[in-house]
């Protein structure tokens, strides 16, 4: 069969023959009909993720949409090693196949739920979002980011604020739910502004962060309180990504005059949770209830697009 085979960490992966997979005690052998190419397969097969592969050649691919042998469309994940997601067939857990709307085309039910279900969860169970609170994303503008803001408003965000720097798609997100924006690519003293006159008296419940480096230097600095003040309310800022840079310098005076609390994303949820999640953001996306923009490239063509810069907002599905 062909799949997208990495030889060397660091290298692109070509579209080469593998051998076939075989199924043990429950797997199921899928015929893959996509499979989204993310930030995270990019990270495993650089080598620069914990859990980049050891044992080469592999293929590559963590997730995507296929079918099983009675011919059911689901959406899976977790091959197993050496196979993987990009290719004509695949082997997965059988517990990690979840039947696929028929409403749903192949490249969106692939590319949605890895970002989705981290949007999702990192709102509902990381930030913990009420109804009625403020949310600020931070990385708008990019996949993961534009889901969140979709999501925040089904969950009853009472007001969200998008960030990002592609004026266009900062428009484009008005359309999807953003009362406002934030050009992020403005001179510090005027981003920080832009924080301080959206976070107002009562500041941000909820901060959504696929960026950090300067724009959330720039964010703590503007709800770093001036004066000694009663606070009114709390600050939960998710950290999820690292588009902009991989640290930040922080200072103790946000920390001391606001009610901030970082909170990170690690772990993989317990199963229901998940399980509900992958449903949840299919469901919504059944019904037009929540958009992601995707572009199909050939199997073929793997080592040409693998390392194309990102492309706006839209997520590349490769086809076997
Ligand atoms: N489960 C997880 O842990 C998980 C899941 C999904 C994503 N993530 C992480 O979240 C981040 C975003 O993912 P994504 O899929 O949304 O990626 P993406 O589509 O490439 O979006 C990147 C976002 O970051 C912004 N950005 C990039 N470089 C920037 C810079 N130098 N300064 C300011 N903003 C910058 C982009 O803004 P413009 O497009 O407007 O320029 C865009 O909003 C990545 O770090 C990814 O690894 C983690």
């Amino acid at each position: 069969m062909q799949a997208a085979v990495l030889h060397e960490l660091g290298k692109p992966p070509r579209s080469e023959d593998f051998p076939e997979p075989s199924a043990g005690n429950e797997e199921a052998i899928l015929q893959v009909r996509a499979a989204s190419l993310k930030s995270v397969d990019q990270q495993l097969a650089a080598g620069t993720h914990f859990a980049s592969p050891r044992e080469l050649p592999v293929i590559c691919g963590t997730d995507g949409v296929g079918s099983l042998p009675d011919g059911t469309r689901v959406f899976f994940g977790g091959p197993r090693r050496p196979y993987g997601a990009m290719a004509q067939r695949t082997v997965v857990p059988a517990a990690f196949c979840f039947p696929v709307p028929d409403a749903l085309d192949d490249a969106t039910a692939a590319a949605l739920p890895n970002p989705g279900v981290s949007a999702l969860l990192s709102l509902s169970q990381r930030a913990k979002l009420a109804k009625g609170e403020k949310v600020l994303i931070l990385g708008a503008t990019g996949v993961t980011g534009t889901l969140a803001v979709q999501i925040a408003k089904r969950l009853g965000a009472g007001r969200v604020i998008a960030s990002g720097r592609n004026p266009q798609a900062l428009e484009k997100l008005r359309g999807l739910g953003a009362d406002s924006t934030i050009q992020l690519n403005q001179p510090d003293d005027d981003l920080r502004k832009a924080f301080s006159e959206e976070a107002g008296e009562d500041g941000f419940n909820v901060v959504i962060d696929y960026v950090w480096g300067r724009p959330t230097e720039v964010l703590l600095s503007a709800i770093t309180r001036p004066e000694f003040a009663a606070v009114n309310s709390e600050t939960r800022l998710v950290e999820v990504g690292e588009s902009a840079g991989p640290t930040i310098a922080l200072s103790a005076a946000v920390l001391r005059s606001t009610a901030l609390t970082i909170l990170g994303t690690a772990g993989i949820p317990s199963r229901d949770v998940l399980v509900a999640a992958i449903n949840q953001v299919l469901d919504w996306a059944a019904k037009g209830a929540l958009q992601i923009e995707t572009e199909t490239v050939p199997l073929a063509e793997i080592e040409k697009v693998w390392q194309r810069p990102e492309s706006g907002r839209r997520r590349l599905v490769v086809i076997p």
